[in-house]
């Protein structure tokens, strides 16, 4: 049974208990209602609370019913809400921990409401590229007031309950128990008095329906929101839809406003943008499932980490863990290397400390945390030891075998490296299974992404703590087997190309850089290249070359750098860079680069649209993509795009190369592919469709 029911003397009580936050599914909706029949037709009952089992009254809809007709069949939460206001019983919602989205509208249906204090209270939807769509836009300006009801449903932000109760006039909380720990039997007191009221009387249950809703300055105040909204929220509708159905709480009845912000909400659950934002909610908690390994697989302590290599990287994955509380030991070769490592460790907090994101007492506690060595023997009792020193096979030799000298019985053993084979590492070692990739992305300390490089013999109680420990420092990580590259990297490799390509043909970086931030891309791929440095995609196709004689590639980036156009640490790149400054200038030597690079491969420069560079760039991404899946190296196609989303800009409201893919159709995709396939100038080889993609164009389907 999903909810309770229990009588305590006059008061009957319901107590949702759908675990982990009593979400309102199908069936927890039904025992809601039967509870309600059971305790009006109960002669002995004179009042219902409701309320929520263990971690929180409500956190609203269920996850598992999104976007499915389950959802929608009767008895929904509309039903249920109107039931709760016709109850001819007071029904008083007892609110604790968090009270959510269908939650906080389910206790806006209540006749009365008491919240322990401390409990988290949102109207979320927004972030789902949604609006409440049970009243809470009709219901919620009525019980607090118009200005603080907008925030929190443009905003999708939580409050806490007691910072609610402050809001002067505030009719959402009757009461607020003077601890969670009391909040149970003060309903119960609550309810039993406003049992007896109504039974002795014939006074009106109050409902916040019936409640007033005006703001003083009217269309004036609506007017100056609707500007400001439309300036934040760009890209996506919901925001200034949820300016619209708040304005209607002030302008229509309530039966009305509840149709209008009906129509709404069914109108933004098909917008594209919505779509993309539930796809990436689902594939966010999807990424820490893996297929073989249960949750219940007991992992290992991280009490203590070890760095090694105090470089851009080392020091960047250091302070992830230190800003959870964890203590570090970087290990470097050199005293210098150490103190430079360190220095910029403490740049990076004290800018944190002017800006006032981090108190100078929590800056000292972090540093506190932070030892360096010399030495090996120093990290024998770390329980997780990442390396990130030099890209070389043979460094990365070197380094496991000393760990594994000496790292304790246990340790996992980790390797940042972002092109080497996670199998050849871990093979250095007697203990494989304790070998993993943390592949961190720069700067280690902002960026989301992690990718978890599952190797060959990578224990799975090593993969459930790895996953584990990157929740704990903040990172959405996701599990890639071994290949050049990885997820993120192997599919860029294909985009970088037909970046080139598009100069080789015509184009000019600012104009594909343009198209691809247009299409709403972070950075075009030549200012990417430009931040990231050029020679690091150099040193690349150098060793391809080597490695697979014969792939194609623009030579314009090689030229690029022979001429020492690293990008913006030499000051110039694809672009040109004036000192201290990231302002990406066209350059005239660069075009003259391309243009004699051209003539030099005997093409004429053409036209390309808007349309073809970003279907280029990012239908590569997707045709690698596919057969990253074939490979198994991604088990997921969620997983690719969170990678993208997390790792490389892609812009959220697209949900992802494969989410997009699939929201063009991939019968069109594919028809795209075969077009760009008869260009001499682009490598038809790479166009031909991935098994895989070519299968579900042709059977109608799309990559979820
Ligand atoms: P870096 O050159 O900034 O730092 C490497 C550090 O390792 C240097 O401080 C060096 O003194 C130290 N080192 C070298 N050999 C050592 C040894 N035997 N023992 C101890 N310390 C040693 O390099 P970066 O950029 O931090 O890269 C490190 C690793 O991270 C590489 O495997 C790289 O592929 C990977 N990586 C780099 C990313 C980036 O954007 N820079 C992104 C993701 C991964």
């Amino acid at each position: 049974m999903t909810a309770e029911y229990k009588v305590h003397a006059s008061v009957a009580v319901i107590t949702l208990n759908n675990p982990p936050v009593n979400g309102l599914g199908l069936s927890t909706r039904r025992a809601i209602i039967e509870g309600l029949n059971q305790a009006n037709a109960d002669a002995a009952v004179q009042a219902i609370v409701i309320t929520g089992a263990g971690k929180a009254f409500s956190g609203g809809a269920d996850i598992k019913e999104f976007g499915k007709e389950a959802a929608l069949q009767e008895p929904n939460l509309h039903t249920v809400i109107a039931q709760v206001e016709q109850s001819a019983k007071p029904v008083v919602a007892a609110i604790h921990s968090v009270c959510m989205g269908g939650g906080l509208e389910l206790a806006l249906g209540c006749h009365y409401r008491i919240a322990a204090p401390g409990t988290t209270v949102a109207l979320p939807e927004v972030k789902l590229g949604l609006l409440p769509g049970a009243g809470g836009t009709q219901r919620l300006p009525r019980a607090i007031g118009v200005e603080p009801a907008l925030n929190m449903i443009v905003s999708g932000e939580s409050i806490k309950s007691e910072m609610l109760a402050q809001i002067p006039g505030q009719k959402l909380f009757d009461k607020l128990s003077a601890s969670p720990e009391s909040l149970a039997q003060e309903a119960l007191t609550l309810a039993q008095q406003v049992g007896e009221r109504h039974a002795a009387g014939n006074e009106a249950l109050p409902l916040v329906r019936d409640l007033k809703c005006k703001h003083p300055k009217g269309d004036a105040y609506f007017g100056f929101v609707r500007n400001m909204v439309k300036a934040m929220s760009k890209n996506y509708p919901a925001p200034l839809k949820c300016v619209d159905a708040v304005e209607a709480a002030t302008k229509r009845k309530i039966a009305d406003g509840l149709a209008y912000e009906r129509e709404l909400f069914v109108n933004l659950m098909w917008t594209p943008e919505s779509r993309a934002l539930r796809h990436l909610f689902m594939a966010e908690r999807a990424t820490t499932k893996i297929a073989d390994i249960p949750a219940d697989t007991p992992t290992r302590e991280i009490k203590k980490v070890g760095v090694i290599g105090a470089g851009t990287m080392g020091g960047g994955i250091s302070m992830n863990f230190l800003n959870a509380g964890i203590p570090v030991t970087i290990l470097e070769t050199k005293q210098e290397a150490l103190d430079r490592g360190i220095g910029i460790i403490q740049k990076n907090y004290e800018a944190q400390v002017k800006k006032g994101k981090l108190k100078e007492d929590k800056y000292a506690q972090r540093m506190a945390l932070l030892s360096t060595t010399l030495s090996y023997e120093d990290l024998k009792d770390c329980d997780l030891i990442i390396e990130a020193v030099f890209e070389e096979l043979g460094v990365k030799e070197t380094v496991f075998k000393q760990l594994d000298a000496v790292a304790k019985p246990g340790a996992i053993l980790a390797s940042n490296t972002s092109t080497l084979d996670v199998d050849k590492i871990a093979a250095f070692t007697q203990r494989p299974q304790d070998v993993v990739g943390m592949h961190f992305f720069s700067p280690a300390n902002v960026m989301k992404l992690l990718e978890v490089v599952r190797g060959k013999a990578t224990g799975k109680d090593v993969m459930a703590t790895v996953m584990q420990i990157a929740k704990k420092i903040k990172k959405t990580a996701v599990v890639s087997g071994v290949c050049d590259g990885f997820i993120g990297n192997r599919m860029i490799e294909q985009y970088s190309r037909q970046a080139g390509f598009l100069l080789d043909e015509g184009a000019t970086p600012a104009q594909v850089d343009k198209a691809a931030e247009k299409f709403g891309f972070a950075m075009g791929p030549f200012r990417m290249g430009d931040l990231a440095g050029n020679d690091i995609g150099w040193a690349i196709r150098k060793r391809r070359a080597v490695e697979k004689p014969g792939m194609k590639y623009s030579a314009s980036a090689d030229r690029l750098c022979e001429l020492g156009r690293f990008g913006q640490k030499t000051g110039k790149g694809w672009y040109d860079y004036q000192a201290g400054k990231r302002d990406a200038i066209p350059s005239q030597e660069v075009l003259d680069m391309i243009d004699a690079h051209r003539k030099a491969i005997g093409i004429t420069p053409r036209q390309i649209s808007d349309e073809e560079i970003v279907q280029r760039l990012v239908y590569s991404l997707v045709n690698e993509g596919a057969h990253i899946l074939e490979d198994g190296i991604a088990s997921k196609s969620g997983d690719i795009d969170m990678v993208y989303l997390t790792g490389y800009g892609f812009p959220i409201y697209r949900g992802g190369p494969m989410h997009y893919a699939s929201e063009q159709g991939l019968i069109n995709v594919v028809q795209a592919m075969n077009r760009f396939a008869q260009n001499p100038n682009d490598d038809a080889a790479f166009w031909k469709p991935a098994p895989l993609l070519a299968r579900l164009a042709a059977e109608g389907k799309s990559f979820a």
